[in-house]
């Protein structure tokens, strides 16, 4: 039994408990007449009309031995048949009570038959019927029905899915992807150290220290030392008072902001963030306030309207975000939330190990480490493992570490991704300046070589003091989604590897071709990628065009 189903479990016995002590609705509703049958709550009003039948039932052998006794006479005198009829209808009545008041709902009530023989069931299905209304509505109709079942049927059909291709050998710079040779721009390895000896090493040893898996939470039994030793290595190296490591950055995102965040208090997002932080938000029950990506103007329109709201206010933006690789205005973002008094998480999933003189990210790279409140990052990509971690003040984290949902209630990570998480951390904090100069001068090549073949590839953003920054996200932009699936069957076909990006992904029709860098690119393999972009571009140019 998991810790939910036991909460589940204690709340059915506090109900009982307490429905134990009062007296049951049917007598409750005897006594207050009509009001209480018609009770607020649909189950209620089932078990008040419930209870109401076993109560004119239980009226007339009450009444008799209730009567008798007045009358002075032992209740042996009773005739033996009204006696037992008298105690099988009690015992029915207990029986009836007991079922009712556990599970809430209408219980069919078996009949012994007039004979005295067995308890008679035929009865069961009609009794159940006739005692609720039928659900006509399926919870699994959408799995047949949904708006994309037809296009992706279309799409597995025609060899066009570009979802779920199998990946037949390590992740690197060059991979065989369904037994072919594919040149790999569609990973988040940046800093390619998955294969590094060093990083696998350290998975070897915690997987031989710890075995491999930790089967419990941080909180009863998965904690193991390598999980303090990243959490103290991190805060150093993100400059904070601590940090939490959670199980995927996906969790470390909705934990924080589901935890941080509660009813009453206002959310600002900026409509590219990522999902996490979106399903956060909506766990928290606080007043989401989205604003038009990247638009300064909107995100102070949705301050000015927070600050009305009454509650806190926490804005969360992505340092990089996934899809479109830019970077956020994270200078101007420090200083609206400055201005309004919110409180700043940026997500820097794709910044860590990436961005920054330290590779600590976009708000290293941007100078405002010390206004952001919070940080998030993940062990998904530079990283080289599975994880993710909250970084900020000590207060916060140790709240975090006691509250939130995410953390509490899910597996640690197996031991071997908690540590190579922590052998990539410290790569990167000893080569991390070679290692980013690397991957962000392939970047710089395959934006220069993808632009002079004339196709529209997102511009580098523009910094604050002049100056324009790459990040290891060099999307494509094709604009249909259709043409943006042709596109990259096409180049898979000529062996090389994209992610497509569309609706909701993006924005309606800003379908792109996601393409991702790594420090372990040769240059070779990035001139057989524009090949192939050039292979693609003369024989089908009508896909690049409209
Ligand atoms: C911006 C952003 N935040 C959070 C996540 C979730 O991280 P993880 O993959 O570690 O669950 C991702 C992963 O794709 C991401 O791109």
């Amino acid at each position: 039994m998991n810790v939910d189903q036991e909460g589940a479990a204690r709340d059915d016995v506090a109900v009982a408990a307490t429905a134990a002590e009062r007296p049951p609705a049917a007598i409750r509703g005897h006594r207050l007449g009509g009001a209480d049958g018609g009770d607020r709550h649909g189950a209620g009003g089932q078990a008040a009309g419930r209870h109401h039948c076993h109560r004119a039932d239980l009226a007339a052998p009450g009444d008799q031995i209730g009567r008798r006794a007045t009358l002075g006479k032992r209740p042996d005198a009773l005739p033996a048949g009204l006696l037992v009829a008298a105690v099988e209808r009690l015992l029915d009545r207990l029986r009836v009570n007991h079922l009712s008041r556990a599970h809430r709902w209408p219980v069919y009530a078996p009949r012994r038959r007039r004979d005295g023989g067995k308890w008679d069931t035929a009865g069961m299905s009609e009794q159940l019927s006739a005692q609720g209304p039928r659900i006509e509505s399926d919870v699994f109709a959408k799995a047949r029905n949904h708006d994309r079942r037809e296009i992706l049927e279309l799409a597995e059909k025609a060899d066009m899915m570009p979802y779920f291709r199998l990946l037949t050998s390590a992740a690197g710079p060059v991979v065989e992807m369904e037994g072919r040779e594919t040149i790999m721009l569609g990973s988040n390895n940046y800093l390619g150290l998955t294969g590094d000896p060093r990083v696998k090493a350290a998975a070897r040893d915690a997987l031989d220290t710890y075995g491999t898996a930790l089967t419990g939470s941080r909180l009863l039994n998965g904690t193991i030392p390598l999980h303090l030793e990243l959490e103290e290595e991190l805060a150093d190296w993100m400059g904070t008072e601590a940090a939490l490591v959670f199980t995927t950055g996906y969790q470390a995102n909705v934990g924080c902001i589901g935890t941080i965040l509660q009813p009453g208090d206002t959310v600002i997002c900026d409509s590219g963030d990522h999902a996490s932080i979106l399903d956060g938000c909506r766990l928290s029950g606080a007043k989401l306030r989205p604003f038009r990506h990247n638009r300064m103007d909107k995100l102070e329109r949705m301050l000015e309207r927070a600050a009305g709201d009454g509650g806190g206010v926490l804005v969360v933006v992505d340092g990089v975000f996934s899809m479109e690789g830019d970077i956020c205005p994270l200078t101007e973002v420090v200083a609206l939330c400055e201005r309004y008094g919110a409180r700043l998480m940026v997500d820097e999933a794709h910044g860590v190990g990436a961005l920054g003189a330290r590779g600590a990210g976009a708000s290293e790279l941007l100078g405002v480490e010390e206004s952001v409140d919070l940080r998030m990052g993940t062990f998904s990509k530079s990283f080289a493992s599975c994880g993710g971690f909250i970084a900020g003040p000590a207060e916060v984290i140790d709240y975090l570490r006691i509250a939130a949902r995410s953390f509490l209630f899910s597996a640690a990570a197996v031991p071997a991704a908690v540590g190579a998480a922590l052998g990539a951390l410290r790569i990167i904090r000893e080569e991390g300046p070679e290692l980013i100069g690397r991957l962000l001068d392939n970047a710089a090549y395959l934006h220069a070589g993808l632009t002079g073949l004339g196709l529209r590839v997102v511009a580098p953003t523009m910094l604050p003091g002049g100056g324009e920054a790459l990040t290891p996200i060099v999307p494509v932009i094709v604009g249909e989604d259709v043409r943006a699936a042709m596109l990259w069957k096409a180049l898979y076909e000529d062996g090389l590897y994209t992610n497509v990006a569309l609706h909701p992904a993006v924005p309606p029709a800003g379908a792109l071709l996601r393409t991702s860098l790594m420090a372990t690119h040769e240059r070779e393999h990035l001139d057989r990628a524009l090949a192939s972009f050039e292979r693609v571009i003369d024989h089908s140019p009508e896909l690049f065009t409209g």
